[in-house]
């Protein structure tokens, strides 16, 4: 169930597509599912109905299909709007809500087999909680049976000292399911079709109702306001960061002034300073040293590497012993080889820079190749772009590029040479040559040594 706007976040964005751990909630409720490897991973969509679908469709792609609830009038209805779908499908009908992004695979395999076992014709998971305002309530008889599902806002005051609560998780069997459905009535407090009567009136028909009683209340925490979001964001970045540190070596100066996505890799004896932020499928070698204010995204560095305060390094890869920064920003697919140096205010974009080669200082390397052992000056620009195509330089290697020199692309600057600082370059550079100017000419031929 995936069609509520959801009201408590304040947000126009629909709820179960505010991001968790980098990835939409719904991304992680649907990605538990296929793990289950079901028949199919049914949908109800509604509110922004298409970018939800979007979400769902680049988790788990053909296995999902979509079920639309135009308007959102309560669980019930959201699971009536996939009854042509799934109510003569002679299955059993796991159903999850969107927003509750942390359930296990473990603990739905052990709920589907204890519904099996049991030979019930529902479901439900529950747990109890220390604070259980705002959830349904598990009420049962004397004996302990279960008789229904309760509301807060439609509980006696005596019903809202139970402790026990309903997960919105349930096993049903499809037919029972839509039997019952079809007599759910929308009388209650919020006037909705509540898929929680399901239950009960399974019960009355003398269907068996199964209550699985599970021990971690977190993993199945709803999110429904940005605070609770802001606790699970913080649940998960902490397990992240305790990970690395126990499993595998990392060291953090402030553990809680870290952020670090859960899909990340870091070798041992690397060093995380205060306040890096470490996103996405990102790999980090072993001993590398990321300093304050550094955000790396999908990027991949080697061994060794020193990333220094406040750079940011995007879709990039850095090989082993480089160092980059303060104040460098890599993107684009940029590549430094081993042993590359970028310095303060340098800019790299879909450029390469090759075993050895520095640019150390203020410079915008775009759509460039450069070589071996070569010194970008300070102050170096390629001039990629010519206000309507982008275009390639190439230097070569061991070439000493000036100060300030403006290198006009498309344009190759062979191995060996110089240029003067200030130079325009808007032809090649042919190797072992010195070139200096405005356009920049040959001034004379280097001696190779
Ligand atoms: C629901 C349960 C409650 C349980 C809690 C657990 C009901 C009536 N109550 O309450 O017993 O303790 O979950 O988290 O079911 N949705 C739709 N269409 C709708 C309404 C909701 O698709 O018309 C979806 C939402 O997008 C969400 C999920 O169903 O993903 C749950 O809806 P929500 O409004 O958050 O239910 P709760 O009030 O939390
Ligand atoms: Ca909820």
């Amino acid at each position: 169930m995936a069609a509520g706007l959801g009201t408590r976040m304040k947000s126009r964005r629909a709820k179960v597509l505010h991001e968790l751990g980098g990835a939409p909630l719904i991304a992680h409720v649907v990605r538990t599912a296929q793990a289950l490897d079901p028949r199919t991973i049914l949908v109800v969509v509604g509110h922004q109905a298409q970018e939800v679908e979007q979400a769902v469709l680049a988790e788990v792609g053909e296995l999902a299909s979509f079920a639309i609830q135009a308007k959102q009038r309560g669980t019930g209805d959201a699971v009536e709007s996939a009854r042509s779908q799934l109510e003569h499908s002679d299955s059993l009908v796991l159903v999850l809500s969107g927003d509750v992004p942390l359930i296990k695979l473990e603990t739905l395999r052990k709920f589907i087999e204890h519904h099996y076992s049991a030979a019930a014709d529902c479901s439900i998971l529950s747990v109890r909680l220390e604070n259980p305002t705002g959830y349904g309530r598990i009420i049962r008889d004397e004996s302990g049976a279960f008789q229904k599902i309760v509301e807060q806002r439609d509980a006696t005051e005596e019903q809202r000292q139970v402790r026990e609560i309903n997960s919105g998780i349930y096993c049903f069997d499809s037919g029972q399911l839509f039997r019952a459905l079809s007599k759910v009535e929308p009388a209650n407090d919020q006037g909705e079709y509540y898929l929680t009567d399901v239950a009960e009136i399974i019960l009355r028909n003398g269907g068996g109702v199964n209550v699985f009683l599970h021990h971690d209340a977190r993993e199945v925490s709803g999110i429904n306001t940005r605070a609770e979001l802001a606790e699970f964001e913080n649940l998960i970045r902490r397990a992240a960061i305790r990970k690395l540190m126990i499993d595998s070596g990392v060291t953090f100066i402030d553990p809680s002034h870290a952020y670090i996505s859960a899909e990340a890799e870091i070798g041992r004896d690397t060093i995380i300073y205060p306040n890096v932020t470490i996103e996405g499928k990102t790999i980090i070698g072993e001993g590398c040293v990321i300093r304050s204010g550094a955000r790396i995204t999908n990027s991949r560095l080697g061994d060794a590497v020193t990333i220094k305060d406040h750079s940011i390094i995007v879709d990039s890869q850095i090989e082993s012993s480089c160092a980059v920064g303060p104040f460098a920003h890599l993107r684009m697919n940029a590549v430094l080889e081993e042993k590359a140096t970028v310095g303060n205010f340098v800019e790299v974009k879909k450029s390469r820079l090759k075993r050895g080669t520095k640019a150390m200082h203020l410079s915008y390397l775009g759509d460039a190749t450069i070589g071996e052992r070569t010194n970008i000056g300070a102050g170096t620009i390629t001039c990629n772009y010519d206000g309507k195509h982008k275009h390639e330089t190439i230097i070569e290697d061991d070439v000493k590029v000036g100060s300030d020199t403006m290198l006009v692309a498309p344009v190759r600057v062979g191995a060996r040479s110089m240029t003067g600082a200030g130079s325009v370059v808007t032809k090649d550079v042919p190797p072992d040559s010195l070139v200096a100017g405005v356009p920049a000419k040959v001034k004379k031929k280097l001696s190779r040594g």
